[in-house]
């Protein structure tokens, strides 16, 4: 593959795995070794099969991930830490902290859901929030909150948010404009519904609906057909029974409620009122 041998003339980062352990809508991604500061990163790039004007595009949102995310990363914990951003022929790379999740799978909480508890769900959306309310501080509306974009790290304990990859700079222009293809999937029941039929439309209140549904999800993956309404009970799969009728109350407001001056702290206020046992 083309990445890999542009990849390989490096000189500070050797790429570990012969192949990416990832490849998404846009690029892939490899763990690779940094000689510098002899540990795993893990390196993100671009797709290398894109026209050259879908090219031009995704360079350019790229470029904004990585100066984005490196610089909220060193306001806050729960975002992946970016060390550096390169290029080599026509390959942009960007260059993480390896996120080690303890059992050698993915880090990502996607393997939770319907799987959590209450009381872990609410643990990973509070630190999640400290995230998305940097963010916002700084103008910038995520866009692809869910649980694939959440990492877990064993050697603090600690659920950061990933993949910046289309964020909106609000306030300034629209520098990342995914293409619906990125949406597909489950991806859609993480926005509300005008920013599903207008991608253009996500704002700070569509990320709040998002971590809505994620918490939902984590429960339950019935979160994904959600039709913009909470059921009567919230059920929670992992244990069989009930949610505590805060976690409906949480639901019901930030989805069928939603608004658009939905803020982190409003929802905020919710998860804090949900018991854990
Ligand atoms: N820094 C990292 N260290 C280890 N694994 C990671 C890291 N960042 C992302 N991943 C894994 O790779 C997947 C894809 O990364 P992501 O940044 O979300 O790219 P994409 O734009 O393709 O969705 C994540 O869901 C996660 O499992
Ligand atoms: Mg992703």
């Amino acid at each position: 593959m083309a990445t890999e041998r542009v990849l390989s003339e490096l000189f500070r980062y050797t790429i570990e795995d012969p192949g990416p352990l990832h490849s998404g809508g846009c690029g892939h991604l490899w763990k690779a070794h940094d000689r510098l500061f002899g540990e795993s990163v893990a390196i993100k790039t671009i797709r290398s099969d894109l026209t050259a004007q879908a090219l031009r595009k995704v360079q350019a949102s790229f470029a904004t991930e990585a100066i984005v995310t490196a610089r909220l990363s060193r306001k806050c914990q729960n975002i992946v830490p970016v060390r550096d951003l390169g290029r080599i022929d026509s390959v942009l790379y960007l260059v993480m902290d390896w996120i080690e999740s303890g059992d050698g799978t993915s880090p990502d909480v996607s393997h939770l859901m319907g799987r959590a508890s209450v009381a872990s769900a609410k643990k990973i959306l509070l630190q999640v929030c400290d995230a998305v309310s940097a963010a916002h501080a700084d103008g910038i509306v995520h866009s692809a909150i869910a649980p694939w974009n959440i990492v877990y790290r064993k050697s603090t304990d600690a659920y950061l948010l990933a993949d910046f990859g289309l964020v909106r700079v609000v306030e300034s222009h629209l520098i990342s404009t995914p293409s619906r293809s990125l949406l597909q999937g489950g991806r859609l029941a993480f926005l509300p519904a005008y920013a599903r039929r207008d991608i253009g439309r996500v704002s700070y209140a569509s990320d709040v609906f998002a971590l809505a549904v994620t918490f939902w999800s984590l429960l339950d993956p019935q979160a994904l057909r959600h039709e913009d309404c909470a059921p009567p009970v919230i059920r929670v799969m992992r244990d069989q029974v009930d949610a505590p009728p805060q976690v409906r109350a949480m639901i019901a407001r930030f989805i069928d409620g939603h608004s658009k001056n939905d803020s982190v702290s409003d929802f905020m206020d919710y998860l804090y009122r949900i018991p854990v046992r």
